[in-house]
C-alpha cells in the first residue's frame, strides 16, 4: 500500500505498449504509476517494473488517482476512440482542477479538439500527443508530437523529454502547437509511414520478379541501402524480415504471410484531410487504396486467371539494383513533402502554428519514419522559415533532380511488364505535375464553362468570363 501523492507520472492502459512507456518513465527517475482495468495487465507491470525505478500497478481506479501528485499528469494509451471518451469519463470526477490529461493514442485530431474544449469547461487541461515507434520505441525511446494548451507543456515536458528517442544527443519531442496539432502531426506521420511502405513494397515485387532477387539478396539489397542515403527504419526492418526463416515450417516467413495488408484508419484519415485541404497527397493515398486493393484477394486471385501478363523481360540485377536506389530514394523524398506540405497547410487551416524544421527534426530518431534525409529536410526548412514546399528548396534540387531518370526507367520496367507501383507512379507523376508550369486544366476549366456556365478566368486579362460555347 503506498502513500498519497507519491508518484509523479501516472498512466491508464497497461497493453504492451503502457507497459513499456511507463517503464522507459521509471528508469528515466521518474517515479510512475499504472492502471488498467484488467487486473493481470496491472500485475504484469508490477513484475516487470520490480527491478526498474519507481512503480506501481493497479486496477483500482480510486487508488490511481489519489496516488498521484498534483497537479496529476496522467497519459492515456489506450485504443483510439470510443475508448478514450469512456477513459476520460471514468476518471473525470477523481480529478481536480488543474490536472492534465495527455491521450498518448492515434485519436483523431477533431476528437481531441472535442475533449479538449469539454474537459477545459471542468477545468482539466488536456494534451494530443502522438506516439511514435512501437512497442520498442515506448521501452527504449519514442519520438513523441505533443500538442494543446502551452501553458500546461511544462509540467510534462521534463518527463517527455527524458524517455523520447534522441538524435545526437537532441531529445526527439518538441511542443508542436495548440488544440490537435499532436494528433494531427502523428496522422501525417502515419500517411507518410504507409506511402513509404506501400513503396518499399511495390521495389521488393519489381526486384524479386524482375530482377530474380532470392529473399537473401534482398535482404543484402536493403542491409545496403540502409548504409547510404536510404538509411531509415523500414528499409533497415525489410533487411532483417527478408532474412527471416519460417519458424513453423522450412523457408522463408515472408514468403508465407498472406498479401493482405490491414488498416487501424490514421493513413485513410490523412487522405480524408488533405482531400478537404485541397492538398494533393497522391503518394499517399494510393497508399491507402493499395491496402484496400490488398483486400480483394479472391478477386485478384481470380482475375490474375483470367488476364493475360505481358511477357516479362527479365533485368540484369546490377543494373536494376543500381536505379532503384535513387528511384526509392526519389519516391521516400515526394513522400515526405507531400506530407509536410500537407502539414504547412493545416497549420495555417486549424491556426496550429507548426514549424516543419523542428517537425523533422523530432522524425529523425524513435517513430517509424525516421531516416536519414529527414536530417537533410530539417535543414531545408531551418535555412529557410516559411518554405512553402520542400521542392521549392534549394538544398533539394540536384538531391531529386539526379534520381528522377532513374525513377522514369524503374516505372517503365515496372510499366512494360505489367507490375503494379501505383506508389512511385503517383510519386512520378506528382513530382511532373509540381514542376510543370501550365498543365491542361485549361481544358478543365473551357469544359467546365461549356457544360455548366461555371466560367472561367483568362491567362491574358483580369475577370471572370462566360462563353456560349
Ligand atoms: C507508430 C505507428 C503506429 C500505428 C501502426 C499501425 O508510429 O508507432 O504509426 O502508431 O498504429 O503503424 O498502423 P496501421 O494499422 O494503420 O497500419
Amino acid at each position: 500500500m503506498h502513500t498519497e501523492n507519491t508518484y509523479e507520472f501516472g498512466l491508464v492502459g497497461l497493453g504492451v505498449m503502457g507497459r513499456n512507456f511507463i517503464l522507459n518513465v521509471a528508469e528515466n527517475g521518474f517515479s510512475a504509476q499504472g492502471y488498467d482495468l484488467m487486473p493481470e495487465k496491472a500485475e504484469a507491470l508490477r513484475k516487470e517494473g520490480a527491478s526498474v525505478g519507481k512503480t506501481a500497478a493497479t486496477s483500482d481506479l480510486n487508488e490511481f488517482v489519489s496516488a498521484l501528485s498534483r497537479p496529476r499528469k496522467i497519459m492515456l494509451l489506450v485504443p483510439a476512440g470510443r475508448i478514450v471518451d469512456q477513459v476520460i469519463e471514468d476518471l473525470l470526477p477523481k480529478l481536480e482542477e488543474g490536472d492534465l490529461l495527455i491521450d498518448g493514442g492515434n485519436s483523431h485530431f477533431q476528437d481531441t479538439d472535442r475533449r479538449e474544449a469539454y474537459l477545459k469547461s471542468k477545468g482539466i487541461f488536456f494534451m494530443g500527443a502522438g506516439v511514435s515507434g512501437g512497442a520498442e520505441g515506448a521501452r527504449k525511446g519514442p519520438s513523441i508530437m505533443p500538442g494543446g494548451a502551452a501553458e500546461i507543456y511544462p509540467e510534462i515536458q521534463p518527463i517527455f523529454e527524458a524517455v523520447a528517442a534522441r538524435y545526437k544527443g537532441v531529445p526527439c519531442v518538441a511542443y508542436l502547437g495548440p488544440g490537435s496539432a499532436g494528433n494531427y502531426v502523428k496522422m501525417v506521420h502515419n500517411g507518410i509511414e504507409y506511402g513509404l511502405m506501400q513503396l518499399t513494397g511495390e521495389f521488393y515485387q519489381l526486384l524479386a520478379e524482375l530482377g530474380g532477387f532470392t529473399n537473401a539478396d534482398l535482404s543484402e539489397v536493403f542491409g545496403l541501402w540502409n548504409q547510404g542515403r536510404l538509411q531509415s527504419f523500414l528499409i533497415e526492418i525489410s533487411s532483417v524480415i527478408f532474412s527471416q526463416k519460417d519458424p513453423l515450417d522450412s523457408g522463408d516467413l515472408i514468403d508465407k504471410i498472406l498479401d493482405k495488408a490491414k488498416q487501424k484508419g490514421t493513413g485513410k484519415w490523412t487522405s480524408q484531410n488533405g482531400m478537404d485541404l485541397g492538398i494533393p497527397v497522391p503518394t499517399i493515398d494510393t497508399s491507402v487504396s493499395m491496402r484496400a486493393m490488398s483486400a480483394l484477394k479472391a478477386n485478384r486471385e481470380t482475375a490474375d486467371r483470367m488476364y493475360e501478363k505481358p511477357k516479362r523481360t527479365l533485368v540484369d540485377k546490377a543494373e536494376l539494383e543500381e536505379v532503384c536506389e535513387p528511384a526509392l530514394y526519389f519516391a521516400f523524398v515526394m513522400t515526405y513533402a507531400q506530407g509536410l506540405h500537407q502539414l504547412s497547410e493545416a497549420s495555417d487551416e486549424y491556426g496550429y502554428n507548426l514549424n516543419l524544421a523542428t517537425i523533422s527534426e523530432i522524425w529523425r530518431a524513435g517513430c517509424i519514419i525516421r531516416a536519414r534525409v529527414l536530417d537533410d529536410i530539417a535543414s531545408a526548412f531551418r535555412s529557410a522559415p516559411g518554405l512553402p514546399h520542400l521542392l521549392l528548396s534549394g538544398d533539394f534540387v540536384d538531391r531529386v533532380s539526379n534520381c528522377v531518370p532513374a525513377a522514369r526507367i524503374v516505372l517503365q520496367h515496372a510499366i512494360s511488364n505489367g507490375i503494379p507501383m501505383p506508389a512511385l507512379s503517383a510519386s512520378l507523376s506528382y513530382f511532373d505535375a509540381f514542376t510543370t508550369g501550365r498543365l491542361p486544366m485549361n481544358l478543365i476549366q473551357a469544359q467546365r464553362d461549356y457544360f455548366g456556365s461555371h466560367t472561367y478566368q483568362r491567362t491574358d486579362r483580369d475577370g471572370t468570363f462566360h462563353t456560349e460555347w
